[in-house]
């Protein structure tokens, strides 16, 4: 008999099937959770021994046989078994070799779908968490970069049409604020899925007198799950974290295609660095985004892990249904992948050199002073949409004639409009253009800078040293 059928004890006569076995068998994938399991094991068994309802020499030597697996298990020195379905199997079943017959007190008063709906509560809420402080290590390198290209001028665009003028550091800051926001979400998360389902057991909770409490303090949870029948058979949590992932990789693959987009030649914005850049075996001149375009096709696993969640929820009865044991695939990989491509991109970009020329020269083909001109108007009393439409003829004069609206005669602009003045001539500067952008949110220097220092005292408030952990990641500050 396997340990399996073993365990579900007189029940059963036959084998099960091979092909059977292999295809429910999940400790390929959830032996990951090894250590939130043995955490849960402990935090249970010491509430027995403590309720009375296993002897203290029992719990004591569980306890210790725990702690011996889950050392074996961070060397590397464990062994987990085919035929041993899963990784609480793996583990109750090497418990009971070792330590004999009180092994089987382990599982007095819980069942696997408590189980693992703990372990995958601790994971989460701690990936959750861990994620979080790789978005802060990434925001301090937005903010240093930020704070190296206050000078630097740029277009900003819509509809990828050069629009109107911004500062670098203006355009690194909007990526901090959409990351901000992830962290956020994944925090939020964490915080709501943060109640024990321990105790539960299989459906209907147990009729050992069991303290909750005490088991959910134990493993850092608020409170117990109110309801039993939720507690085992919700994977809502789960869909909240791979959601927040989800928006954030979207945002990461957002940045990803600038970064691609600036680094070709047409745009020229951002040299990558060869730390962060790959080669093609056939034509020698290409230095090719290969990091950014993987963040950006990574993007797709984690939306897919979203939905492959949902999907496997929707037509679910209470309570537990096997079905459940998909949930694992899709939340590692989600985490893996978002993790991996925070790090990637922040080193990506403390180590880019950016194309302060190259964005400059953008700057003067565009007619990115045509709003500026259209203010100008408004300024003077004209009704906004009249200095439109006289912005935009005199745009239209422009390209007919091959020139850029600096190069107009102040006649010209004034046959255009009678409130035209030679003011008009340093209003389409367009460093003086980002400066009258000057309020909350807006590109001027001084609101730009305010921004730079809020972060870094967001930062702080966190206990990062966004100079510091930017540093580490790679950013190169200038000798003062
Ligand atoms: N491997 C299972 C899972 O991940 C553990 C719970 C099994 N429960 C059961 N009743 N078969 O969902």
């Amino acid at each position: 008999m396997t340990d399996e059928k073993k365990a579900w004890g007189g029940r059963f006569a036959e084998e099960l099937d091979g092909v059977a076995l292999r295809y429910s068998a999940s400790i390929d994938v959830d032996q990951r959770l090894a250590p939130q399991d043995i955490r849960g094991s402990i935090a249970h068994v010491t509430m027995l021994a403590a309720r009375g309802i296993v002897s203290e020499a029992d719990a004591a030597a569980i306890v210790s046989g725990l702690e011996q697996i889950d050392g074996e298990i961070a060397r590397g020195e464990f062994t987990f078994r085919d035929d041993r379905e899963d990784v609480h199997m793996n583990v109750e079943a090497t418990l009971t070799d070792r330590i004999g017959a009180a092994g089987g007190r382990l599982h007095t008063g819980r069942s696997r779908n408590d189980q693992v709906a703990t372990d995958m509560r601790i994971f989460t809420r701690d990936a959750c968490r861990a994620t979080a402080a790789r978005v802060d290590r990434f925001l301090a390198v937005l903010c240093a970069r930020a704070s190296q290209t206050v000078d630097v001028l740029l277009p900003g665009y819509t509809h990828l049409q050069r629009a109107q003028p911004v500062r670098l550091a203006h355009h690194i800051l909007a990526w901090s604020e959409m990351l901000d926001r992830d962290r956020g979400r994944l925090l939020d998360a964490a915080t709501r899925m943060n109640e024990s389902p321990l105790g539960c057991a299989a459906l209907a909770g147990t009729t050992f007198p069991i303290d909750r409490e005490q088991t959910a303090r134990a493993l850092g949870f608020d409170r117990p799950m109110r309801n039993s029948l939720d507690a085992v058979g919700d994977r809502d949590f789960l869909v909240e974290a791979v959601s927040a992932l989800a928006n954030c990789a979207v945002h990461l693959s957002r940045i990803a295609e600038e970064l691609v987009l600036w680094s070709s030649q047409e745009f020229g914005f951002i040299e990558m660095s060869d730390r962060y850049t790959t080669g093609s075996s056939i034509m020698p001149q290409k230095k090719n985004p290969d990091m950014a375009e993987l963040a950006r096709g990574k993007t797709g696993r984690v939306v897919g892990d979203l939905v492959t969640l949902l999907v496997m929820l929707k037509g679910l009865p209470l309570a537990y249904n096997r079905d459940l044991q998909e949930d694992k695939p899709p939340v590692f990989d989600a985490f893996d992948a978002v993790d991996d491509t925070l790090d990637v991109l922040a080193g990506a970009i403390a180590s880019a050199t950016f194309g302060a020329s190259r964005m400059r020269a953008a700057l003067r083909d565009g007619f990115l002073d045509a709003t500026e001109v259209a203010d100008y108007l408004a300024a003077r009393d004209v009704p906004f949409r009249e200095a439109h439409h006289v912005a935009g003829a005199l745009v239209r004069k422009c390209v007919e004639e091959r020139r850029v609206l600096s190069e107009l005669t102040l006649a010209e602009f004034q046959t255009a409009h009678a409130a035209f003045d030679d003011g008009i001539f340093a209003a389409l500067d367009m460093e003086a253009a980002v400066e009258r952008r000057d309020h909350v949110g807006g590109p001027a220097r001084a609101r730009v800078e305010a921004a730079i220092n809020e972060l870094t005292a967001r930062l702080a408030r966190r206990d990062i040293d966004a100079r510091a952990v930017a540093a580490d990641v790679g950013v190169v500050f200038e000798e003062a």
